[in-house]
């Protein structure tokens, strides 16, 4: 017979004493049976309550971690081929293109190899013909060959990157006197001065083109002494060039001081190339602004400037410059310091 109830367990002394001793046995056993199953039915029920728990708590912090990282707002990252960069400057210091100078730099010291690749570490994608067809037709109009061409020629490039522009036009240009190149990453910048080290007329430093003061005391404090001052006052340079720069700005007021801080550098009448101008937002692929013809025309009204060149880039057959176009302005009055104080 079995003992559905635990009332059996409380059986009275009296009723105890006067069962059998077999049955009393029976009874015990069956009774420890019953207490020993409960306790099994205990520890299965806890452990399914500790487990409720458990999960609870863990669905409590996955629910906390998603409402958590989609209350942070996302920073906007560019798309170049299949990876993702923050920033442009993070894209033109991208270790994988860098690295690709080799070990102690033994490439940057390697004519051959500078001609295949340096203009690849600013991602240019094109072979080395293209590249130096690409610069000579950067340089190719009238009002600026009869400058370049005129000794003593200062030319400035603002993004000079990792020095391939400057290290073509150097090599074709023996007229040019000195060449400043202002890069925004020092890593970038180190790597033009080892390529241009044999040619005393480069020099490199590192500033950005939109920070005014940063720019001017930049170039300023790069004198050596006080007899080549001149070459660093404001208002000296004869040419000056953004060759796939000025884009890489993120607001119209940003292009305008960029500009500003670019003619300063400039003496009146002195010239200023800027190329891979983005008509459109669709042109602009890893650039941060488009930079339509109308803005520099407005820009020209607060600026002492007049552009006296627009050059469709579609039809140069370099890369892909759908929709892109250069322009060439001449400084045609005072903009910004123009004068140098020598006793500094
Ligand atoms: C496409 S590369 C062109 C390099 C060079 N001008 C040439 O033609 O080979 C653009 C360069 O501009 C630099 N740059 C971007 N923003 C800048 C800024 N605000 N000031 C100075 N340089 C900047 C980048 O670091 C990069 O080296």
């Amino acid at each position: 017979m079995l003992f559905p109830s635990i009332g059996i367990m409380k059986l009275s002394n009296r009723r105890q004493t006067t069962l059998p001793s077999r049955r009393k046995q029976e009874v015990e056993g069956k009774a420890n049976e019953f207490s020993s199953n409960n306790k099994k039915v205990m520890i299965v029920m806890q452990k399914r309550n500790i487990r409720l728990v458990w999960s609870g708590i863990a669905f409590f912090l996955f629910a906390a971690t998603v409402l958590l990282l989609s209350s942070q707002p996302q920073k906007e990252r560019m798309l170049v081929g299949k990876k993702k960069f923050a920033t442009p400057l993070e894209w033109f210091e991208d270790e994988k293109t860098l690295n690709k100078v080799g070990e102690s730099n033994k490439n940057l010291l390697d004519d051959d190899w500078l001609d295949m690749n340096l203009h690849r570490l600013s991602h240019w994608e094109f072979p080395h013909k293209e590249w130096e067809s690409y610069v000579s037709k950067l340089v190719r109009y009238d009002d600026v060959q009869s400058v370049l061409k005129k000794t003593p020629c200062r030319m400035l490039e603002i993004g000079g990157g990792v020095g391939a522009f400057s290290r073509s036009l150097l090599r074709s240009y023996d007229s040019l006197s000195e060449f400043t190149s202002i890069e925004k990453s020092a890593k970038v910048m180190e790597i033009s001065r080892i390529v241009n080290k044999k040619d005393a007329r480069f020099r490199a430093l590192s500033a950005s083109m939109e920070d005014s003061k940063g720019m001017r005391a930049t170039i300023a404090a790069a004198a050596p002494d006080i007899s080549s001052w001149d070459g660093r006052c404001p208002g000296s340079y004869d040419i000056a060039i953004m060759s796939g720069v000025l884009c890489y700005v993120g607001t119209e007021d940003l292009v305008r001081i960029t500009l500003d801080n670019a003619f300063t550098e400039l003496r009146v009448d002195g010239l200023l190339i800027i190329s891979i101008l983005p008509k459109t937002r669709e042109s602009m692929r890893s650039c941060e602004t488009a930079i339509p013809l109308p803005m520099i025309e407005r820009i020209s009204k607060t600026l002492q400037y007049e552009i006296i060149t627009t050059d469709d880039m579609s039809k140069w057959g370099t890369g892909n410059q759908a929709d892109r176009y250069l322009v060439v302005l001449r400084k045609t009055g005072k903009i910004g310091e123009s004068s140098c104080d020598h006793t500094e």
